[in-house]
């Protein structure tokens, strides 16, 4: 019985064709991908009386919502963003690569592709394609003002100080901060990796999390944080047992499933996972902090959630100028529930996708990342509705395709060998996942629950 129908429902767009990946190498992808870039649009249309006529785009009236709403939240003073978009002088100066990062997609810096696998994600942050064709028609026309008069009324940026979640969920119940460290203003990355206790003197379970550094500093200088949760063992050591939330740039906190929870013990201790990279000017005692929202005192949610690490095994032997290609199979003794998907690699790292061999034998694409930038690191959490529910017995299948030819803007060097390592230049691969874990009955349950729903909504599967 199949629960998940992956679904296209966004308007093609150049990485439609990243479907192509999965069966060529990625530089020969990447070239079909530049050959597939739409035409730019020359105008927008209008009907008026049924009537088509010639609409100026300009910058008052159309550019500036999209920037408002998809750029400015980086790209302002203070920000991480290398420089300001909040007025046209600023702008009209990035106009053309503006241009070229929107329309590849890689701006705003999310990288899930459209048009394969399952589209309706928590916090998602891409343009649609009418504000792609947008910002090209209006570089293309050179970049007009516009009357001034036109522009959206400008952004009241909330108190720095605010959690993301903050407007969903009110403040944080609880908030564990990093130890204080001192980040020079010269030098090479830096990692700090402090033990800290969480500070709770009684178990609870866990409705959210977020990762933030501080302000206004940490937005500059931290590159990601993840918080691992320690739990005692049976001799006494404290031993890792799952990654709480991850702090990236821009990136929001995580809410767990209504019904899945994680558990904080008592005892429990957090480590702070977090790389610093210098940025000119002297930082000292920067605290990160993990703001936790509980669920009510009692609650007993139905099934536990996790998020872990899964690797994809093999050799990753890049030749100068090669590509390679590994791969991780992964199982489960009872149903889950796939609530997110994080690919992780380096800079050799193109693309990953993640399937679902079911045990009937069908093969599903559930993501697909191909424009992979490890500058980013972005989990896409499946909406409530349409997170897969997979059977015993499925297996997810992670596929890594891996670029070291001089077309990978990133290596390094593509004129010499690389492989697996810790270090940046070495490549790496592993998705993590964050999985419910289902009983038998409970898989049913939401698999009827979910035809039901959509039967309702007259829908063929994937949305409400
Ligand atoms: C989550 C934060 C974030 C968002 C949202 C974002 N940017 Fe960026 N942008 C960055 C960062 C950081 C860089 C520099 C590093 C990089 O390129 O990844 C950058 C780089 C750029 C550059 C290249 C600057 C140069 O020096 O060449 C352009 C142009 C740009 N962004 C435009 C945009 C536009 C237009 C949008 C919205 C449609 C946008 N960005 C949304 C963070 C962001």
């Amino acid at each position: 019985m199949r629960s998940l129908r992956v679904r296209s429902d966004r308007p093609s767009n150049p990485q439609a064709a990243s479907a192509l990946a999965l069966a060529v190498p990625p530089a020969l992808a990447l070239a079909i991908l530049a050959l597939m870039t739409p035409p730019p649009v020359i105008a927008q249309q209008s009907a008026v009386n049924g009537e088509a006529r010639e609409v100026e785009v300009t910058f008052s009236k159309d550019v500036a919502p999209i920037l408002q709403a998809s750029c400015q939240i980086c790209h302002r003073p203070g920000s991480v963003g290398p420089m300001s978009l909040l007025t046209y002088h600023e702008v009209r100066r990035y106009a053309s690569r503006a241009r070229d990062l929107v329309s590849k997609r890689l701006m705003p810096p999310y990288h899930l592709d459209t048009g394969v696998g399952i589209q309706d994600v928590k916090g998602d942050w891409r343009l649609s394609d009418d504000e792609i064709e947008t910002v090209v028609a209006w570089v293309d026309a050179g970049a007009p003002e516009g009357d001034p008069a036109d522009l959206p009324t400008p952004i009241d940026w909330p108190n720095e100080q605010k959690w993301q979640l903050e407007d969903v969920l009110g403040p944080p119940d609880h908030v564990i901060k990093s130890k204080p460290f001192d980040v020079p203003a010269e030098g090479g990355d830096t990692w700090w990796r402090p033990r800290v206790p969480t500070g709770l003197n009684e178990d609870r379970m866990v409705m959210a999390f977020e990762t933030r550094p501080s302000f206004p500093a940490g937005r500059q200088i931290v590159h990601h944080a993840i918080p691992r949760l320690l739990r005692l063992n049976e001799d006494g050591e404290y031993r890792r047992i799952q990654s709480l939330s991850e702090y990236a740039m821009g990136k929001i906190g995580e809410i767990v499933p209504r019904d899945a929870g994680r558990l904080l013990k008592a005892n429990d201790m957090i480590e702070w996972d977090a790389h610093y990279y210098p940025m000119g000017y002297d930082v000292t005692g920067d605290q990160l902090e993990l703001g936790i929202w509980f669920h009510e005192d009692g609650y007993e949610p139905e099934f536990d959630q996790d998020l872990r690490l899964y690797p994809l095994r093999g050799d990753i032997a890049l030749r100068p100028g090669g590509t390679a290609m590994t791969q991780g199979f992964h199982r489960w003794d009872h149903p889950v529930r796939l609530d997110s998907y994080q690919p992780h690699g380096h800079v050799h790292l193109h693309a990953m996708s993640v399937q679902a061999v079911y045990p009937d034998g069908d093969v599903e694409l559930i993501s697909m990342v191909t424009d992979f930038d490890a500058r980013w690191h972005h989990s896409y959490i499946y909406e409530d509705d349409v997170a897969p529910l997979l059977p015993t017995g499925t297996v997810v299948v992670l596929t890594g395709w891996y670029d070291n030819t001089a077309e990978n803007e990133l290596t390094p060097d593509p004129e010499i060998w690389y492989a697996r390592g810790a270090r940046t230049m070495d490549e790496m691969s592993h998705a993590w996942m964050a999985i419910t874990h289902l009983t038998e009955e409970g898989y049913q349950r939401l698999v009827e629950e979910r035809e039901r729903k959509h039967a309702t909504d007259g829908d063929d599967g994937n949305r409400n």
